[in-house]
């Protein structure tokens, strides 16, 4: 039985020059054929044989909320129809602060979403600018009040920090910020630079520029400001209130089945993995004319899906269990000698400095 279900929504009132997530400036021509093929894809893979019950769904993206109210009527209500949501947990969409109206977030309340993870960044004007966001920090907070007036008693919000041109105290005073405002969970990045990104070309022209131990410094801030304002660190990157982890994400870092709608999208079921393809035409056409979507297929043995739950695993701060690092022995003793690793009753954790290298401990497993 799969129990993860993520959807794929390409569209994006405009697009970030940071970002490498797959999505295209949102056109009102593709859209409806779009959610009829999501809808389809989802048939396609029950007639196939994929058994669901979920414990959590996430609309990410892209951007979900660049939806009409009437699409996400269509695409939320046709899942509904489709889903038995008896064991139904957690229900997460993505919203972009430029993109929330009360009469949706109503919408959403009503149609059984019931965590909302929409994507401030900043509070700061010139970071906001340099990112290339379309909404201001006056509207991000008014969305979020917004969300608060719907109904929704769980959200997070997403910030970036190593942003060029934003100092430190810039980004304490973002933190301080949001912690006023007392989300459920906040979600702190690390600006990466990805390949085929307008920041990426800027990187590669020296424009702009990255300093490792400045981040690993901010992280570090990050880490204190956030502990000491209630928010436990129970992932690398993200922090909750009690109660308030992610189930969907905790489903992917524990290795669980997960079944992946739309373009780009991955799944993983039993000892299989693929990838739809990174074009909306393309995806939309294929799957409408009867035919899967995928263009990336891989086997999932046992031994990967260990491999990888003990990668995500060290990044959470549950860690790993102990026995499952036998076989890296000396490996493990090494990291623990150089203090980025410890062992707490049965499991394995990063400590504060693995933290820092989360990325480079768990390569030494995978
Ligand atoms: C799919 S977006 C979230 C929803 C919505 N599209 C938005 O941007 O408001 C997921 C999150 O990934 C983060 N992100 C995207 N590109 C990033 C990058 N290059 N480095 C660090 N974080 C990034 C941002 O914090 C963003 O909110
Ligand atoms: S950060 Fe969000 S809004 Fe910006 S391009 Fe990426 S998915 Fe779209």
């Amino acid at each position: 039985m799969t129990r993860h279900v993520y959807v794929h929504i390409p569209f994006c009132p405009k697009v970030c020059p940071y970002c490498s997530f797959y999505k295209e400036a949102s056109d009102r021509n593709k859209t409806q054929p779009f959610l009829d093929a999501v809808l389809r894809e989802l048939d396609m893979r029950r007639d196939e044989g994929i058994a669901l019950r979920p414990h959590t769904i996430f609309f990410g993206g892209g951007t979900p909320s660049a939806l009409t109210v009437a699409q996400m009527e269509y695409l939320l209500g046709g899942l509904r129809g489709r889903l038995d949501l008896s064991e139904l947990a957690e229900w997460t969409l993505e919203m972009n602060p430029a993109t929330v109206s009360l009469e949706k977030a109503k919408l959403l309340r009503d149609l059984g979403v019931n965590r909302i993870s929409m994507g401030v960044q900043a509070w700061d004007a010139p970071t906001l600018e340099t990112l290339g966001r379309v909404h201001t920090a006056d509207q991000s907070r008014h969305s979020y009040a917004v969300l608060r007036e719907a109904g929704f008693d769980n959200v997070n919000l997403d910030h970036i920090f190593g942003v060029p041109g934003q100092s430190p105290e810039a980004w304490r005073d973002t933190l301080r910020q949001t912690i006023a405002l007392q989300p459920d969970h906040i979600s702190a990045y690390n600006l990466t630079y990805e390949e085929d990104t307008e920041f990426m070309r800027k990187f590669q022209r020296g424009e702009f520029a990255q300093d490792p131990d400045a981040d690993a410094d901010l992280f570090e801030q990050t880490a204190d400001l956030l502990a000491g304002a209630g928010y436990e660190p129970y992932e690398t990157s993200n922090f909750s209130r009690p109660g308030r982890r992610c189930a969907h994400n905790l489903a992917y870092w524990r290795g669980h089945d997960y079944l992946g709608l739309g373009p780009s999208a991955f799944s993983t079921v039993g000892e299989h993995r693929w990838s739809n393809v990174r074009d909306t035409a393309a995806y939309t056409q294929r799957i409408l004319a009867g035919e899967f979507a995928a263009d990336f297929h891989e086997p999932v043995s046992p031994e990967l899906r260990r491999r990888e739950s003990i990668a995500f695993g060290l990044r959470t701060s549950d860690g790993v269990e102990r026995a499952w690092l036998q076989p890296w022995g000396a490996r493990v003793d090494e990291l623990a000698s150089l203090g980025l690793i410890s062992t707490v009753g049965e499991r394995v954790v990063l400590t504060p400095k693995g933290r820092l290298l989360a990325d480079s401990v768990a390569e030494v497993f995978v």
